[in-house]
């Protein structure tokens, strides 16, 4: 069986149709995990589930233990992410419920724990391409199986939050050619990389960005746009190839 991790974000903290196995909690010296990381077995797949903001939603983005997420990943055995998240559009062509599985990213995180190299254990990651070609492809493939539209492309920029942004930042950003924000990509995918992990993510369109439309921004509509977008979420990760 291939093993695959899944990291759930906001409205998306259960796969449901899949065959549940066990619930496995992990231990790691950065701390707890947000969860216990939930398998599932689908076809040739078992999938690994953790939700990224704990069960209760009770980790906001700023305070997510990422690196405990990802080591905890990596004692599993994983060597493959699929992470989900929710994101603001800024790029004029996306609308809320479209996914986009994006192909570059920029960080504008700070103050979180990024890195598991720290002192007398120096080594810079190459990070040009931050998202593991082979699993984008692996996951447009099954959009197309699933007769999902999605976006192949797209830099993702990722905020600190938990504040949404302000109209001159969402400017700013889209000057820079963001074309998607978020909170939750940054640190995750870097220390996927540090721990040699493919990962990709898929970020589902849950709003427009502050400041490009005249509609205020709510986090209700973030979760209720998610659980708009599950069932299609649901039907991309059952075209997943074994990978
Ligand atoms: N900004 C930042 N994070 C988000 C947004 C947004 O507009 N929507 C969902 N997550």
């Amino acid at each position: 069986m291939t093993k695959v991790g899944i990291i759930g974000g906001s409205g998306l903290y259960e796969i449901e149709g899949f065959e549940f196995i066990n619930e496995i909690k992990v231990s790691t010296e950065y701390g707890d995990p947000s969860d216990s990381y939930r398998c599932f077995h689908f076809g040739d797949l078992e999938l690994y589930f953790l939700n990224r903001h704990g069960r209760n939603h009770s980790f906001p983005p700023h305070l997510v233990n990422y690196r405990a997420n990802i080591d905890g990943f990596s004692q599993l055995g994983i060597k493959n992410i699929f992470s989900f998240t929710a994101t603001g559009g800024i790029n004029r062509s996306y609308r809320p419920g479209d996914i986009v599985i994006p192909g570059n990213g920029i960080d504008f995180t700070n103050g979180r724990r990024h890195t598991y190299f720290e002192e007398n254990n120096v080594h810079h990651i190459d990070f040009t391409e931050p998202f593991c070609p082979v699993l984008r492809g692996i996951m447009a493939e099954a959009a197309e199986r699933a007769n999902v539209p999605a976006y192949r492309g797209g830099t993702y920029l990722c905020t600190n939050g938990p504040r949404l942004e302000t109209a001159a930042e969402i400017r700013a950003f889209d000057r820079w050619g963001a074309d998607l924000v978020g909170m939750t990509l940054f640190p995750e995918c870097a220390l996927a990389r540090e721990k040699e992990i493919c990962y990709t993510n898929i970020s589902v369109i849950t709003n427009f960005a502050a400041g490009t439309t005249t509609e205020k921004l709510t986090s209700d509509e973030v979760v209720a746009e998610m659980h708009r977008a599950g069932e299609k979420l649901k039907r991309l990760m059952r075209n997943l190839p074994a990978v």
